[in-house]
């Protein structure tokens, strides 16, 4: 007999993992946003060191990367939140906020893990339409907005289509909500977005209790494997997940590499400098394929497949050892989503693309 699963539970979509196929040879795997390098060597020393305290549970608190961050950004510690990946914290917002009859507003398509946070709590997903050139529309979104919406999300750079929203554009919208909506600027992407705008805070961080930006150390910082993400929000929201959360979320090995990887600003500052002239060079040989790309500010392209099969050459791709994601999987038919890897990899890829269109 199959168990009993409660019905909201029952009705969540399940994360599409991307598919590794069956190749023999070394795969480039470009379908998860992840980075190509492996973390700094000071990392990976702190990360063996670490190793051998594990008999001890992590600091429930993660004081010592808080503290960490709290001062790279000029933020008081009370207003940083760690979580086992910045996913933990979407979720425990979701969990915290969201209720049957409650609304999420969210752009579409976005991060598959949105319509997961109205699935799992029974909320209604309200999802607003990209504009033509793949870009938030944040006044649809706002006319989305009612007495019955609890979060919006805002996507900065979007996953999947890589594009950002100006600072003043998200003021401005911050601005015209009710106070009593959570606004979660999922910034996972953000360091690489071109020019000066790639640290900076929105103040509306600062001086806004229901703002939430979250971010993460799983791209740029190469930590995917570790699970650690952060989020800049007031002591309220704060304390409102910790509640749902098990108590040692962010384990000792994570907490302890993100603090290393802080140290290391610089070999950060030179990985986004060679991931941006990847970005450069990838979409120009898309765009010499005749393929036009979304206007992508993240560490991937958003590929217009002009009404060629999408599976087919995902497959294609896939047995070249070349791993995308469909866009049929992230909410567009038609579509590919790339990340950007080594150039080997790069070049790989634009070689099996090449063949594929013939
Ligand atoms: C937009 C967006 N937000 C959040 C995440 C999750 O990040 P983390 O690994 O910190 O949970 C991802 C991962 O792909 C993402 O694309």
């Amino acid at each position: 007999m199959p168990l009993q699963i409660n019905k909201t539970i029952a009705a969540i979509p399940v994360y599409p993992a991307a598919s590794t196929y069956a190749f023999g040879g070394l795969l480039a795997k470009l379908a998860s946003n992840e980075s190509p390098f492996s973390p700094h060597p000071a990392v990976a020393e702190a990360i063996t060191a670490a190793g051998h305290n594990v008999n001890r549970y992590p600091d429930p608190t993660g004081t010592a990367l808080r503290e960490k961050l709290a001062s790279k950004y000029d933020m008081a510690e009370e207003q940083i939140v760690l979580g086992n990946g910045s996913c933990e914290i979407l979720l425990a917002a979701a969990q915290v906020m969201l209720e049957p009859g409650a609304e999420i507003v969210y752009a579409w398509p976005s991060f598959s893990m949105y319509p997961h946070l109205a699935a799992m709590t029974g909320a209604t997903a309200v999802e607003v339409p990209l504009t033509e050139d793949h870009r938030h529309d944040l006044p649809a979104m706002l006319a989305a907005v009612n007495e019955r919406t609890r979060i919006v999300i805002i996507c900065n750079p979007n996953n999947p289509t890589g594009t950002f929203v100006e600072h003043a554009e998200i003021e401005r919208f911050i601005r015209d909500l009710p106070r009593d909506v959570c606004v979660i600027v999922d910034e996972a992407y953000i360091e690489f977005v071109k020019d000066a705008v790639r640290d900076r805070l929105l103040p509306t961080a600062i001086d806004h209790d229901n703002v939430v930006i979250t971010r993460t150390f799983a791209k740029v910082y190469g930590l995917a494997g570790l699970r650690v993400g952060y989020a800049f929000a007031s002591p309220h929201f704060k304390q409102v997940v910790d509640v749902v959360r098990q108590p040692f979320s962010v384990n000792m090995i994570a907490q302890v590499a993100a603090a290393e990887a802080l140290n290391h600003v610089d070999d950060v500052t030179q990985r986004v400098f060679g991931t941006l002239a990847e970005r450069d060079w990838v979409e120009s040989e898309l765009h010499g394929l005749g393929l036009p790309t979304a206007d992508t500010q993240a560490n991937f392209s958003w590929i217009d497949l002009g009404g060629r099969d999408e599976q087919a050459i995902v497959d294609g791709l896939a047995r070249e050892g070349v791993i995308v994601r469909a866009g049929s999987a992230l909410g567009a038919e038609g579509y590919l989503r790339v990340s950007y890897g080594t150039h080997e990899e790069n070049e790989r890829f634009i070689g099996a693309l090449g063949g594929l269109l013939g």
